[in-house]
């Protein structure tokens, strides 16, 4: 075979490989994006360096989660030594065995076996769901349990529907439930249909989540900050030296910007001895 011939088909395979990456992103997306049927997640940036939210978000989540879903990949020692929460601090406050060294995995306590029984699915470790779903899948999921008299706990998720647990975080966001509003129709055009005298056409649509008024102990706002601490921490448990690798990515860029002037001030200098 001649090398211009391999050229060629060498050429075909790749041309067949992005056409086939194009065919199957486009067929992903026609089935939903990743939040189902909340449309697309809501956004959101970590912020790995704020220690403050982060062992707010440790503490939620030692209080409110770690019950049913351990983080078997951290130690506790790591944790409280990143988050500088002192160890005396940490144990007594926020490490409800007694039993634990600051050097253990965070294994939990439930028995797989038996929440299996009591959910149908054990409830999964949470140490890298923040890399396996995206932190703002799991911040838009923790936001979007509704009430649904359909289901075994009164609740289901419009990110993850049908999700088999509870909403444990009723009592601080309220009673959430689905609800229509009524939307303006658009035009082809663009524009807002109105009819004959001037006023806007609207249609109703459901599927919107609303909390009822003063059900919950948490202000909506607040109950999202409570969530973005807690989103915060489980970012960090799924990827610990994230915050160093982003500063040391940072420093090294500098270097870089540094080191290209100064070569091109020396590339200067030698020219001049050529003319
Ligand atoms: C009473 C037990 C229980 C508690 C407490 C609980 N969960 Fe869950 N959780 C479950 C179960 C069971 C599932 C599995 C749902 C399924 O797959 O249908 C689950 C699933 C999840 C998932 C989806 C994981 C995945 O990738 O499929 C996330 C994220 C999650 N829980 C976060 C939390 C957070 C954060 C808290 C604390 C606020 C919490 N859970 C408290 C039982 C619990």
């Amino acid at each position: 075979m001649n090398i211009k011939l391999v050229g060629r088909i060498n050429l075909l395979t790749l041309l067949i490989a992005i056409v086939s990456l194009f065919i199957a992103s486009s067929l992903f997306s026609a089935e939903g994006g990743p939040c189902k049927d909340y449309g697309p997640c809501d956004e959101f940036q970590p912020e790995l360096n704020n220690l403050e939210s982060l062992q707010r978000g440790a503490s939620i989540y030692l209080n409110y989660c770690y019950g049913c879903h351990s983080l078997q990949y951290s130690r506790w020692g790591r944790v409280a030594n990143d988050l500088e929460i002192p160890e005396d601090i940490f144990i007594e406050n926020l490490v409800l065995d007694t039993g634990v060294k600051m050097g253990d995995l965070m294994v939990g306590s439930m028995d797989k076996e038996l929440s299996k029984e009591w959910f149908g699915v054990a409830p999964p470790d949470l140490t890298l769901v923040a890399r396996k779903r995206t932190p703002e899948w799991v911040y838009t999921y923790l936001r979007a349990f509704y009430e649904d008299s359909s289901k075994t706990y009164g609740v289901n998720n419009l990110v993850y529907p049908g999700a088999a647990m509870p909403n444990v975080l009723a009592e601080l966001q309220g009673r959430q439930r689905l609800t229509c509003k009524d939307i303006p129709i658009f035009a082809a055009n663009g524009g807002e249909k109105r009819d004959e005298s001037g006023n806007t056409l609207t249609e109703e649509k459901c599927g919107y989540l609303k909390v009822d008024a003063n059900s919950g102990s948490l202000s909506v706002d607040e109950f999202d900050s409570f969530i973005f601490d807690l989103t915060n921490f489980l970012t960090y448990v799924g990827e610990p030296s994230r915050a160093d690798r982003e500063r040391i990515g940072t420093y090294t860029i500098f270097f870089f910007i540094i080191f290209t002037v100064l070569s091109s001030l020396l590339y200067r200098e030698f020219q001049k001895d050529y003319h």
